[in-house]
């Protein structure tokens, strides 16, 4: 297909009202000529994120993310620049072909890709032939049937050591790239796999490219159940939820996320067609992964195993939860079974029923809490108490505390007004660091005037042209490669506006981006007059004689020949001219 034009993109951008698209992920509130939302992007707790309708881009004041409606579907979506494009062209009926393999991050590990292409048709293909009869019974044994061997991609690592090895060395794969592979490994006899005699699940990244593989045992007596790929360039454990890109768009339309321990019970619960569902993968849960679990929908409900362990899970999970202002809910399975066991021994109708009657997690925390103490002992009793109130710190929920705070006096015998007067001292203390960590950075009189400068670049051709006209370069070395991006821009378009601009930079360096970001947040006021950018140039060129006066000063001190110091006396004799002394 042919290249998207920057014309194109900008025509697609431009089709959409971005205070449209992004009310369909989040509420918009609107204030005065701009609308504002809580972040998606950081663990925002009051609307930090404003969106522009004149602009079309939004900027979050708190963390700083900014971009225009292609970024921001981006960064919500985990998606590619060219799937961005494609979805908002989508939305307005522009017809356009795009490759969607053309990705920029997936050329840089295609050959890591194309390995994991390759090992998951070998180990699929591997369960349907005569070795893989024995796994086959296995899963069929576990209720896993063909439908969903397929639909989960599951396969075979068979008992010899070197299959995969010797199949990806004759499809010219280089040793290093297999070995960075994490398949593979190499030791004082060679080359071998990593995985043998075990039943293979494919684990996805957030796109659903296969990055790694969890091999489970079905027959021999190896020690660990589960062997998981190492890490790699194309596989952060921290940053996937299994599950995770076929779950999201039903979690959308449900309005639900079901976060589950293993990939069986993934497995499981789709089988009996529960599919809003993610596997943390017996991992703790990372910041990270509970942002993702913020985006995905609403309503979080926590379905761990049901023996200590999971209820251990449970209790850091919402935990980590809580921090990003999300309050979940907790469904607890008895007789320690895990969802997958449940499912196979009480039917999908008990199930359901149990999903619907999930509990509060402040109920949960309390019931937690209180099993390894003896309320009628004043030490239990006290550590009760102080470990409750601290988890109630952490809930961004006035009536949930509420509720959960005349439990715990009738708990713990002490009285209500006692025990909310503990609970805000923590609260305010914890509100002032918020206001702390949002207060703007202090800027010099040149830096302000750089910033300036470019924000207003961004806004106006005239501003463009001015600089262009009287300004060399700009002092801090960020800011000056920002212009000169802008200048490029500008020559090579002929206009300029900031969300546009933001589509180009998307290709380039993160860098000129970040940049960005650091100014947008500033939250400078709109509207300038040419006399203030007049002003602005003014204290640039006054900072950059400054600045060369004290260069030529230093090499004046570091020379003792006669002839150059004439030649850096006279440019210094020029520089005073300039400076109007
Ligand atoms: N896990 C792991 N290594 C292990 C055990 C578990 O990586 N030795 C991870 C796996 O990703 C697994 C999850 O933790 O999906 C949950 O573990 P567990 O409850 O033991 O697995 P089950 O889902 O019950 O798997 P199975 O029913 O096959 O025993
Ligand atoms: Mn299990």
């Amino acid at each position: 297909m042919a290249k998207l034009t920057t014309e194109q993109i900008n025509d697609i951008r431009s089709s959409v009202d971005i205070v449209d698209v992004i009310s369909k992920y989040i509420p918009l509130t609107q204030r005065g000529k701009n609308y504002f939302c809580v972040c998606p992007f950081h663990d925002d707790h009051s609307p930090s994120m404003s969106v522009s309708q004149e602009k079309q881009i939004y900027t979050c004041f708190s963390c700083g993310a900014t971009g225009n409606v292609f970024n921001f579907v981006m960064d919500y979506e985990n998606i590619s620049f060219i799937e961005a494009i494609k979805k908002i062209a989508d939305i307005s009926g522009i017809p356009i072909e795009v490759d969607l393999k053309s990705n920029k991050q997936q050329v840089v590990n295609q050959k890591l890709y194309d390995i994991y292409d390759l090992s998951l048709k070998f180990y699929q293909n591997n369960l349907n032939t005569n070795e893989g009869i024995g796994a086959k019974e296995y899963l069929l044994r576990r209720n896993i049937d063909e439908d969903l061997i397929k639909h989960f991609q599951i396969g075979l690592a068979i008992k010899q050591r070197d299959l995969l090895t010797r199949l990806l060395l004759k499809k010219d794969f280089a040793e290093d790239d297999i070995i960075k592979s994490g398949l593979v490994i190499k030791s004082e006899y060679g080359l071998n796999d990593i995985y043998c005699n075990r039943i293979m699940f494919p684990l996805y990244d957030l796109n659903g490219r296969v990055v790694g593989y969890s091999g489970r045992i079905y027959n021999g007596n190896d020690t660990s159940k589960y062997i998981n790929t190492k890490e790699t360039e194309i596989f952060k454990k921290g940053e996937i939820l299994y599950n995770y890109h076929r779950a999201k768009d039903e979690c959308r339309t449900t309005g639900q996320v079901i976060i589950v321990e293993g990939f069986m019970d993934v497995i499981r619960m789709y089988s009996i067609g529960i599919k809003n569902v993610v596997a943390m993968m017996g991992t703790a849960v990372t910041k990270n992964q509970a942002v993702l679990i913020k985006r995905m929908a609403p309503e979080v409900i926590l379905l761990f195993d049901g023996d200590n362990a999971g209820a251990k899970a449970t209790m850091a999970c919402a935990t980590e939860l809580e921090k990003i202002s999300v309050i979940p809910k907790v469904v607890r399975l008895e007789d320690n079974l895990d969802p997958d066991e449940y499912i196979l021994k009480y039917g999908k109708d008990k199930f359901v029923s149990k999903l619907n009657h999930s509990i509060n997690v402040m109920d949960f925390k309390l019931d937690y809490l209180r099993k390894t103490k003896n309320l009628n002992n004043s030490i239990d009793a006290s550590k009760y108490v102080n470990e409750v109130l601290e988890h109630l710190n952490s809930i961004d929920d006035d009536v949930l505390r509420e509720i959960t705070l005349t439990k715990l006096s009738k708990d713990s015998s002490l009285d209500v007004e006692f025990l909310r007067s503990k609970l805000n001292a923590v609260t305010k203390n914890e509100k002032l660091r918020e206001a702390k960590k949002t207060t703007k950075p202090k800027v010099s009189k040149y830096e302000k005037a750089e910033v300036y400068l470019l924000y207003y670049m961004l806004k106006s051709s005239d501003v463009i042209k001015l600089c262009m006209r009287q300004l060399s370069s700009l002092p801090t070395k960020s800011y000056r490669d920002l212009e000169r991006l802008i200048v490029t821009y500008y020559k090579e378009y002929g206009y300029i506006n900031e969300a546009d601009f933001m589509s180009y930079l998307i290709d380039k360096d993160e860098y000129y981006m970040n940049t960005l970001k650091q100014i947008q947040r500033l939250d400078l006021k709109e509207n300038f007059t040419l006399d203030e950018i007049q002003d602005y140039i003014r204290v640039i060129l006054e900072y950059n004689i400054e600045s060369e006066h004290q260069r030529l000063l230093k090499l004046l001190q570091e020379t003792d020949d006669q002839g150059k110091r004439r030649e850096i006396g006279q440019k210094m004799v020029e520089l005073k001219i300039l400076r109007g002394e």
